[in-house]
């Protein structure tokens, strides 16, 4: 049994599997309209979420399985005081693989530790986002043609975007990265980002304050919101909040090949005006969320064809 806690449980070969098998779901998804028939998922959800839970259930509807579980704390046991392994202990006998968010940074991974179904970390404090990774790879992968060979701009916030740390970790596994870190200097990439992973793999990165310095040299262009839930106080998010707004003008300094990634939900980072421009692909980045998705959900029961 396998659980999926960080995107470094894949080996590059097992992503390329993952995602060559999402291709073929987008590609016909009826011939996995009832692989999952009689199986259940359960998400368990400690913390808030539309894409994540919301596709995952998706994901496995669309392959013809069930699904149970809770969208918030208050609505389970959690709020009486019974801990995740008690409660994966317990939706174990309820459900065939569950998908866990928590605010907590390891929860999940206590989770696997007590769990009889496999585990998928949907997300864990400011730590580690692993399936929204597997989502940004296949974007990438399916609207470039690959995942080599790229200047890939991260901006916003850096710091808690969980989504960020995860993407990094695993982008360093492919060929001919480059990095460009924008943020203001409060949001900059945690040092265990910067010496352990990036320096300690040999990963041409830079880290800059100004979108409209980075922007001409980008292939990917990685938005991300400043995380309002992780900051201390409300007057050091709101001084951060309006850091950057890409907008029309931006993108004009940027190539006509480039595209605009973010994991959601937006707030003020991407101006409305940017939604028509083709380079935004945002939400077709959160569709490609639900074949990933059901890729992983196969590849974690034992039902790949
Ligand atoms: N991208 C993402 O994790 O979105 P949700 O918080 O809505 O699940």
């Amino acid at each position: 049994m396998r659980h999926l806690m960080s995107p470094m449980d894949l080996s590059v070969d097992e992503l390329e599997e993952l995602m060559n098998l999402a291709a073929k779901i987008e590609e016909d998804p009826k011939a996995y309209a009832h692989i999952c028939d009689g199986k259940i998922l359960a998400t368990c959800f400690y913390e808030p979420s539309t894409r994540t839970r919301l596709s995952f259930e998706s994901a496995m509807l669309r392959l013809g399985g069930q699904v149970l579980g809770f969208a918030d704390a208050d609505s389970s046991s959690a709020a009486k005081g019974e801990s995740v392994g008690d409660t994966i202990r317990v939706v174990s006998s309820y459900a065939d693989i569950c998908a866990m968010r928590h605010p907590k940074e390891g929860a999940p991974l206590v989770a696997s530790s007590k769990s009889l179904i496999p585990v998928i970390n949907a997300g864990d404090g400011g730590h580690e986002h692993p399936t929204q990774t597997l989502t940004d790879l296949y974007t990438i992968y399916s609207l470039k043609g690959g995942i080599d060979h790229l200047t890939i701009g991260l901006c916003g916030d850096l710091k808690f975007g969980r989504t960020v740390h995860s993407l990094i970790t695993a982008l360093v596994r492919y060929t001919d990265i480059t990095f460009v870190l924008i943020s203001p200097e409060e949001l900059r990439v945690p040092s265990y980002i910067r010496d352990d992973i990036l320096s300690a793999n040999n990963i041409p990165f830079t880290e800059v304050e100004k979108l409209e310095d980075a922007i001409p040299d980008l292939d990917i262009l990685y938005m991300t919101r400043v995380q309002r839930e992780r900051f201390f106080n409300e007057e050091d998010y709101l001084r951060m909040k309006g850091f950057y707004i890409l907008d029309k003008e931006k993108m004009a300094l940027a190539r006509k090949d480039m595209l605009i990634l973010h994991p959601l939900p937006r707030v003020n980072e991407i101006s409305v005006e940017v939604d028509e421009d083709p380079r935004a692909v945002y939400f077709e980045q959160a569709k490609k969320g639900v074949y990933i998705r059901q890729a992983l959900i196969l590849d974690l029961l034992g039902l790949t064809k």
